[in-house]
């Protein structure tokens, strides 16, 4: 018996880093799960290694037409929807004054339209299959700041915000939406290390966890399958009696100032 039998569940920006863990272990936990990206070769070799059970969409999360696309191909595929995870995210790095608007709006694009659309398309889904999960990706900034991510602190904020939103509106049809706030997470995104094929990702990763041993009581970065099991929890039974809340995973970072 899987946790997430019978249940099918599109989950974005799945091609790689944490969305990758999460389709892997939906997968694992009985799901048939439809991972959309814009990034095809790894997303379609995703798929096919998953099996029947996957299929790969090519959804660009800003744009209307592309959800619209996915969710007639998961419906195609498998019946019907009952879950989401909302993961696909971009970080741009600026200092406040030095931030192009372009950028800005780039961010909010993909991180911050990009949730809306995918909540405001498949939430009607989630309600004719009498119910489901939406699972929004946030981030410790969110909650806290950190210098040169205001464009990025900016959508994940918003990411909360609209989390709180959608549970209050969804909740009398069935439907469950929380967020997730990672701190530092070994991925792509945090450590482009992982994108060379020529680097040592053993080596980078040490050098990072050096880094985070400092700052984070846990004294490591955290994986992208610690991640996807919080998300597991979100999409799940187990978490049958919470929505509208931010759900902190981060080795401890926020929880005050070392000393030490
Ligand atoms: N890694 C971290 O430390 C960390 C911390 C907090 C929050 N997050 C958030 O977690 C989520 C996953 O990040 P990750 O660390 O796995 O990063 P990643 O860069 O490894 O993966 C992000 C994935 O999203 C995809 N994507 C980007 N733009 C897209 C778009 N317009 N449409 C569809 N897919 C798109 C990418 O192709 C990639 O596959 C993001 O929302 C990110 O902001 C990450």
């Amino acid at each position: 018996m899987g946790k997430l039998d019978g249940r099918v569940v599109i989950i974005t920006g799945a091609a790689r880093g944490q969305g990758e863990q999460e389709a892997r272990l939906f997968a694992a936990e009985g799901a048939r799960v439809v991972l959309g990206d814009v990034l095809d070769e790894p997303g379609e070799a995703l798929a096919k290694e998953l099996g029947e059970c996957a299929r790969f969409v090519h959804l660009d999360v800003g744009r209307e037409d592309d959800w619209t696309a996915a969710v007639a191909a998961a419906k195609d595929a498998f019946g019907s929807v009952d879950g989401l995870v909302n993961n696909a995210g971009i970080l741009r790095f600026n200092e406040l004054v030095g931030t192009p608007l372009a950028e800005y709006l780039e961010v909010v694009q993909v991180n911050q339209v990009g949730t809306f659309l995918g909540m405001r398309t498949v939430a009607p889904e989630l309600a004719a299959a009498g119910g489901g999960t939406i699972v929004n990706t946030a981030s410790y900034v969110a909650l806290s700041g950190m210098p040169l991510l205001t464009a990025y602190a900016a959508t994940k904020a918003a990411v909360v915000g609209m989390t709180r939103v959608a549970a209050m509106e969804l909740a009398d049809k069935g439907i469950r939406v929380n967020a997730m706030c990672p701190g530092a997470v070994d991925t792509p995104m945090t450590n482009p290390a992982h994108l060379d094929p020529a680097a040592d990702t053993a080596e980078a990763t040490a050098a990072v966890d050096e880094l985070y041993r400092k700052l984070v009581p846990l004294g490591r970065i955290g994986r992208p399958e610690e991640v996807a099991r919080l998300a597991l929890f979100l999409s799940s039974e187990d978490s049958s009696y919470v929505t509208g809340q931010p759900f902190v995973v981060d080795g401890g970072w926020l929880t005050g100032v070392s000393v030490f």
